[in-house]
């Protein structure tokens, strides 16, 4: 997988395509850094992640609130979940002895792209879209 945008993750709503833009970045970053054997890096990256993760996940949150999305409660703990997961991950790396980034935070990463992003992200694009009249 080469995390790579494609129009199929658009949501078309442009504050959080771009935001999420920024999420394929920072994981192809991790996998680089992680090719490259460089610790230093993956943290960086792993720490970076975890700030864009408030970040986004702020903004998306505000949007739904804004639009009176009726499963913000259900969104919002898949946030929360994620945002956990990322810092254990991080944690864990830190602490460890190996230099390399477990097969493990890939293919957590893979899947809250492939479960989130292209899931529960897209079920809020009409409920947004009717409310935004775009
Ligand atoms: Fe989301």
């Amino acid at each position: 997988m080469k995390f790579q945008w494609e129009a199929i993750y658009e949501t078309g709503i442009d504050k959080i395509d771009e935001q999420h833009k920024t999420f394929f970045k920072l994981v192809r970053e991790l996998n680089d850094a992680n090719r490259m054997d460089s610790p230093a890096d993956i943290s960086s990256v792993f720490e970076q992640l975890v700030d864009y993760a408030k970040h986004h996940f702020f903004t998306e949150e505000e949007i739904l609130k804004e639009y009176s999305y009726p499963y913000f409660d259900e969104h919002k703990l898949e946030h929360i979940r994620f945002t956990q997961k990322v810092k254990e991950l991080h944690e864990k790396f830190s602490d460890g002895h190996d230099n390399f980034l477990p097969n493990e935070v890939l293919s957590f990463l893979k899947m809250w792209l492939m479960e989130h992003i292209q899931g529960t992200d897209m079920d809020y694009v009409p409920h947004l879209k009717n409310e935004m009249n775009i």
